[in-house]
């Protein structure tokens, strides 16, 4: 058999059911104000614009990220050692974990977990053919929610969670110490973790990354409201809720908000929401950090900075060990 049917195979699914994302969807909006989970974004074509918003001009952190991967990689690699199992969660494309791979020294096995199957599968299959050696153990899974790990064949040193993109940034200030205290206990008392945060900076530069020229990010956030009616049946008019991000100085964070242009009824699983001109359902937060709000984070969920690079325009990443 190839190494990417191998690959295949050993995907163990937990894709969200329908029934699942009606119940979030009709949770949130219940709410006031109303809200949708972000990581329904994620469908195949939500990746695919997300893909196209990492090579806008305005999008800096994975250019970002990227470059400054490529520089503290030999370090990190040694602070490691050999024979890890790479865990990383929300993995997308797998452009990263191409590199964070081939820097380890005789990575035993690579666990993705990733919500969107398309990307999953898609990056898998490349990493395969690139890695031969690297024991792909692939999870279908919404990171946030807890996933017994494949055990590799080959008994691993230790676990290295990967978590780059600033993808903790999404999180509001709980869940994040919720997540960060589950990558603890996955770490195990001697694993690690690399983890890429967007740093606070001007506010022009991080608004221009949430509304680029081209209408890439708007696409992406109305995209929602599309794999919503294809996956619980609603009937969102798309024309009728405008993309709005800004940067909000006091909270550190784009909040990201797709706007009613109109008085409007929306038919969701047998129930009718309605929504006011100009009410704006919360999407997405994209929380960016400075060292006294990320130490205080790593404080409560038991973890400690082992190793720290920084880079321009403000992004960094974080080698975390318990503490
Ligand atoms: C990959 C989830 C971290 O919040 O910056 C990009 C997603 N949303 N543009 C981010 C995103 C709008 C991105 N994350």
């Amino acid at each position: 058999m190839s190494t990417v049917q191998t690959a295949r195979d050993a995907l163990t699914d937990l894709t969200p059911s329908r029934e699942r994302i009606l119940a979030d969807v009709v949770a949130g909006l219940s709410r006031q104000p109303r809200q949708l989970p972000s990581t329904y974004f994620y469908d195949a074509a939500g990746s695919a614009l997300f893909e196209q918003i990492t090579r806008t001009p305005e999008y800096y952190p994975t250019r970002t990220e990227l470059a400054l991967l490529q520089r503290c990689l030999p370090a990190v690699a040694r602070a490691v050692g050999p024979n890890v199992h790479v865990v990383e969660l929300g993995s997308g494309s797998g452009r990263k974990t191409a590199l964070l791979l081939a820097a380890l020294v005789d990575p035993v096995a690579y666990t993705p977990i990733e919500i969107s199957r398309a990307a999953l599968l898609a990056s898998i299959d490349r990493l395969a053919v690139a890695l031969p050696e690297v024991e792909m153990l692939p999870v279908c899974a919404d990171f946030t929610r807890p996933v017994t790990l494949p055990e590799p064949e080959r008994e691993p040193a230790r676990r290295l969670l990967f978590f780059p993109g600033s993808t903790l940034g999404n999180f509001e200030r709980e869940q994040a110490v919720n997540l960060l205290r589950a990558m603890r206990r996955t770490m195990g008392d001697d694993g690690l973790a690399l983890v890429g945060i967007d740093l606070d900076k001007d506010p022009v530069l991080v608004e221009a990354a949430y509304n680029d020229a081209d209408g890439v990010t708007a696409a992406f956030t109305l995209n929602l409201l599309r794999r919503l009616n294809r996956e619980i049946g609603s009937d969102f008019d798309l024309t009728a809720f405008r993309h709005r991000a800004r940067y909000s100085t006091s909270a550190l964070r784009i909040e990201t908000d797709l706007v009613s242009q109109r008085l409007q009824e929306v038919r969701i699983g047998g129930q009718v929401f309605v929504f006011q001109a100009g009410e704006p359902i919360r999407v997405e937060y994209s929380h960016k950090y400075n060292d006294a709000v990320f130490d205080a984070l790593l404080a409560e969920a038991g973890l400690a900075i082992a190793a720290r690079w920084d880079t321009a325009p403000a992004y960094g990443l974080r080698l975390l060990r318990a503490v």
